[in-house]
């Protein structure tokens, strides 16, 4: 029998790299709200942190069930009378620093609801002209074209919300992809987006793990949130699936991770997954004030 040779440093050091490249493969990125605080800096300046990969503008609160689709930005600006024009050079200047930005539908507040196959496609077709690579003599926020849309969905029938999807991923074969978010809530399956999700056509999913006490993170207990991210990560096909948290006790009813239990207790479970993609925060007003993905990023 042939003696083992014993393996020569230098294939020691190729396989400790190997093992820091599997590693360092599982950093992750931060995505934000903006859009719901008046107070929360411009985008641009948002984006100027350096902070964040993808930032969704929230929310096109009203849209579908043959409604003319309007967006809410705080006070930001006034879509009605069409100042919201004014964050096409902000949306350049994101995606000048490679951060994707997204248009957000839904929120917890608003009218929208997708009556029919043929109302989601109507909805599919306003998206395009409106804010992606169509053409509209209005644009609510001007000329830049978003990455992608995000679904926020969070009442109403979770109806034609598939149908809208699919519809709007075959637009990426006319030109620039056309990314795909949803925000679900922590309890699997999410009564809203599920159907949609189940799609696959979804790039980045954040879910909320917040103000849904039976999967939030609660008084140094990571169980009911490990187990939920297990059942998103192997229900959901996407191709990166985020923990969203709030960036502040304020920032939301319940689900408060503080930075420390994050980088110390939370992430080392959640990054056990290949799906891991990051955190997503909810928002850059709380963000701001609390410092969260600042204090966290080097972690996540
Ligand atoms: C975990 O979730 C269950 C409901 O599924 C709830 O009764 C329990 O209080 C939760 N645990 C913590 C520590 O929040
Ligand atoms: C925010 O956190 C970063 C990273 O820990 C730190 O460098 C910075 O000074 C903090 N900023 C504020 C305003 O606390």
């Amino acid at each position: 029998m042939a003696s083992q040779p014993h393996p020569s440093p230098f294939l020691i050091s190729r396989l400790l790299l190997l093992l820091a490249l599997a590693a360092t493969s599982h950093a992750g990125s931060i995505a934000v709200y903006w859009g719901q605080y008046t107070d929360e800096g411009t985008l641009a300046d948002t984006c100027s942190t350096g902070l964040y990969s993808y930032v969704n503008i929230a929310f096109l609160n009203d849209f579908g069930n043959n409604q003319t689709p309007s967006l809410n930005l705080a006070g930001h600006c006034n879509p009605a009378a069409g100042t919201c024009t004014s964050l096409t050079s902000d949306i350049q200047s994101c995606q000048s620093k490679g951060v994707k930005v997204l248009l957000s539908l839904g929120g917890a507040t608003g009218s929208y609801s997708l009556s029919s196959a043929a109302d989601a496609q109507n909805v599919a077709s306003y998206l395009w002209d409106k804010f992606l690579g169509g053409s509209s003599s209005s644009r609510p926020l001007g000329t830049a074209v978003l990455d992608g849309i995000d679904f926020d969905i969070e009442q109403g029938s979770a109806d034609n919300y598939d149908v809208l999807a699919k519809a709007l991923s075959q637009f990426s074969s006319q030109g620039k992809k056309v990314y795909l978010s949803a925000a679900p809530q922590c309890p699997y399956p999410d009564k809203h987006l599920n159907t949609a999700l189940q799609t696959g056509l979804f790039d980045y999913v954040w879910i909320q793990f917040y103000n849904n006490k039976g999967c939030d993170y609660s008084s140094g207990n990571i169980n009911n949130l490990s187990i939920s991210w297990s059942q998103w990560t192997s229900g959901v096909t996407a191709t990166n699936i985020f923990l969203g948290v709030p960036a502040s006790t304020a920032a939301a009813g319940s689900g408060y991770i503080p930075p420390n239990v994050l980088t110390s207790q939370v992430l080392p479970v959640v990054k056990t997954s290949s799906k891991y993609g990051g955190i997503m925060v909810w928002n850059r007003y709380f963000d701001e004030m609390s410092n969260y993905s600042a204090t966290v990023k080097s972690s996540v």
